[in-house]
């Protein structure tokens, strides 16, 4: 079995990571699947997000890695696909995953959301709490004392360098 893993992942969390491992032991194979969204203005590419991803799960077997515009549920049908996985951290994201499945498998039939629920650990941390954490940490890093090893507990060694990169 196939299962999609679609995502914003601007950039790739430990949270990611961790739905990725535990969806790689489900399935034969996860196909994550960067959206390509030049509305959204995100702070990596797509190519860039593609390459986080890569580095940071290089230990997880049975991934591949791709990107998609337009609707997810089109991309499934076309790729012949039939399982979609989502991780939900709490309550909101759950309010946030049901509409969107349901309209999925109105859109395609044969697709089946997955939803896996998050380590605990992560429950609480998102790319875009990471990116206004590293935004505001790094801009001002020499009045504030901003020490970044704080990012090492939600994100790889790779997307904190990347972060920096960005912001400093
Ligand atoms: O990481 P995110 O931003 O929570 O992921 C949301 C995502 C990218 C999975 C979702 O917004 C999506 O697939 N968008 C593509 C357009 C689409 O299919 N929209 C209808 C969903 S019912």
């Amino acid at each position: 079995m196939i299962a999609l893993f679609p995502g914003s992942f601007d950039p790739v969390t430990l949270g990611h990571l961790d739905i990725l491992k535990r969806g790689a032991q489900l399935f034969d194979q996860v196909i994550v699947a960067v959206l390509n969204n030049p509305a959204k203005s995100p702070l990596f590419t797509v190519q860039e997000r593609i390459d986080l991803l890569r580095e940071s799960a290089a230990d997880i077997p049975g991934i591949q890695f791709e990107s998609y515009s337009g609707l997810l549920a089109d991309f499934a049908r076309k790729r012949e696909i039939h399982y979609i996985l989502r991780g939900v951290r709490s309550e909101a994201d759950f309010a946030y995953e049901m509409p969107m499945a349901q309209a999925n498998k109105q859109l395609t039939d044969e697709l089946e959301t997955i939803i896996m629920v998050t380590n605990h650990a992560y429950a609480y941390m998102s790319a875009g709490l990471i990116r206004e954490i590293a935004a505001a940490g790094y801009a001002s890093i020499f009045e504030s004392g901003f020490d970044d090893k704080v990012l090492d507990q939600w994100v790889t060694p790779t997307v904190k360098n990347m972060l920096k990169n960005k912001f400093m």
